[in-house]
C-alpha cells in the first residue's frame, strides 16, 4: 500500500493511481503548451522569505473573515467542475470536508452534484460559482437556486468566452457528462467533432459576447454579494471596482484558458495595488504550500483557492482526502507564520517577501 502522503504534491501520484487516465490528463492538465500550469507553481519558488526573529509565536491565529464570514484559514476551495468522475461522493464529499476544516467551499457551475445535494449535506459556508450561457434564463434560475438554498455569494467566472485549448482532453475524446444542476433546463449532450466534446459544448451554450454592461444584469437578478473571478490586470482590477463587484479573484482558471497568461502569483500586486483595499482580492493557481498561502497573503491576498489538489485528495481518498489536504496546507502554513514571526494574519506584510525582483536589485 502506498505510504500516506506527507505533502499535497504527494496527493496527485496517487490521484493518478485511482483514476482512469482520461479523468486524470482532465483534471491535471492545462492549456496548449502549459507553460502558464508549470509558471503558476514556479513562480511561487522565485519569491523568498524575510522572516523577522525573536517574536513571540507561541500562539499562531490563522483564523479570518471573507465577505464577513470567519473561517479558519485563509484557504478555501476553489471551483473544479465534476467531481464525481474523482470519486463517488462527489462535490458533497468536498462540501462535507470544506465543512469540517471551518471554510469555505466555492461549488462549481459545472458540478456532478446538485445545488441542493451540496446544500442539504453539510454546513459549509458555500458561494456559488457562476457561468453564464446565452440563455440568461438558466443563469437566473441557478442562481435563485443558490440563494434559496443558503449559499452566500456569487462567484461569476470571466475568463472563457471560449474554451481553452486542452490537448490531453482532444486527444483522449474527452466526453463530459451531463450535468445535473441543468436537468430540466438544458440537455448538455452535444454531438462531439470528434476531438473533445467540451470544446463543442462550450462553443455551443457559453455566451462569448458577455460584458462588463451585463454585470448590472446580473446585480438585478440577486441580492448576494458578486465576486469576478479571472482578473489578471489592474485595468480589469479598476472596472471591476467601477461597476460595484464585491471582491476579485485573480486567477487564470488554473492554466486551463490562455497559455502564456502570467503566473497569478507574479500580477497580484499590481490588482492588489490597483484595489486600493477597495474590495477584497483573493487568488488562486499553484498552491501547494503554506509557503505559498503566505506569500500570497504578503503580497495582498485576504486569501487563496485551492483546485487541483482538492481534486487530488479526493480522488485519492474521498471526503478524507479532501480534508487532509486543506489540513496539511493549514498546518504548513501556521508553521510559516511561526517561522516569520507572524502571530496572527495581520502581522503578514509586504515586507516579509522578497520578489525575483527585488532580489535583482
Ligand atoms: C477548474 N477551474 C474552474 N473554475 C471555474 O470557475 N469553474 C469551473 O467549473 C472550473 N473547473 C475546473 C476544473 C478543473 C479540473 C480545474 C483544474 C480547474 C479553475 C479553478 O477554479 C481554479 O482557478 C484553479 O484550479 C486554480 O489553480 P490550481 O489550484 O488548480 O493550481
Amino acid at each position: 500500500m502506498a505510504a500516506e502522503p506527507v505533502n499535497v504534491s504527494e496527493f496527485q501520484e496517487l490521484a493518478r493511481l485511482a483514476l482512469p487516465k482520461m479523468y486524470y490528463d482532465f483534471y491535471s492538465g492545462g492549456a496548449e503548451d502549459q507553460h502558464t500550469l508549470r509558471e503558476n507553481v514556479e513562480a511561487f519558488r522565485r519569491i523568498t522569505f524575510r522572516p523577522r526573529i525573536l517574536i513571540d509565536v507561541s500562539r499562531v491565529d490563522l483564523s479570518t473573515s471573507i465577505l464577513g464570514y470567519n473561517i479558519s484559514a485563509p484557504i478555501i476551495v476553489a471551483p473544479t467542475s465534476l467531481h464525481q468522475l474523482a470519486h463517488p461522493q462527489g462535490e458533497v464529499a468536498t462540501a462535507k470536508a470544506a465543512a469540517t476544516c471551518n471554510t469555505i467551499m466555492v461549488l462549481s457551475f459545472s458540478s456532478s452534484c446538485t445545488i441542493e445535494e451540496v446544500a442539504t449535506s453539510c454546513n459549509a459556508v458555500r458561494f456559488y460559482q457562476l457561468y453564464i450561457y446565452k440563455r440568461r434564463d438558466i443563469a437566473a434560475t441557478l442562481v435563485q437556486r443558490a440563494e434559496k438554498n443558503g449559499f452566500k455569494a456569487i462567484v461569476l467566472t470571466a475568463d472563457n468566452p471560449r474554451l481553452g485549448r486542452r490537448e490531453a482532453d482532444i486527444k483522449n475524446k474527452m466526453i463530459s457528462p451531463q450535468r445535473k444542476n441543468l436537468d430540466g433546463l438544458f440537455s448538455t449532450k452535444v454531438t462531439s467533432d470528434g476531438g473533445s466534446n467540451l470544446d463543442s459544448f462550450v462553443k455551443e451554450t457559453m455566451d462569448p459576447s458577455l460584458s462588463w454592461k451585463d454585470i448590472e444584469w446580473l446585480r438585478s437578478i440577486t441580492k448576494l454579494p458578486i465576486l469576478i473571478k479571472g482578473v489578471l490586470t489592474c485595468e480589469d482590477a479598476i472596472k471591476a471596482v467601477q461597476v460595484g463587484l464585491d471582491g476579485i479573484i485573480v486567477s487564470n482558471h488554473g492554466a486551463r484558458q490562455l497559455d502564456y497568461s502570467p503566473a497569478t502569483i507574479s500580477v497580484l500586486e499590481e490588482v492588489v495595488q490597483a484595489v486600493e483595499g477597495r474590495v477584497p482580492v483573493l487568488m488562486d493557481g499553484g498552491i501547494r504550500r503554506g509557503t505559498d498561502v503566505f506569500k500570497a497573503l504578503a503580497l495582498g491576498a485576504q486569501a487563496v483557492l485551492v483546485g487541483r489538489p482538492v481534486i487530488y485528495g479526493l480522488a485519492a481518498k474521498g471526503e478524507y482526502g479532501v480534508r487532509r489536504v486543506l489540513e496539511m496546507l493549514k498546518d504548513e502554513f501556521e508553521l510559516t507564520m511561526a517561522l516569520s514571526g507572524c502571530s496572527s494574519i495581520k502581522d503578514i506584510t509586504r515586507r516579509h517577501v522578497r520578489t525575483e525582483h527585488e532580489r535583482l536589485l
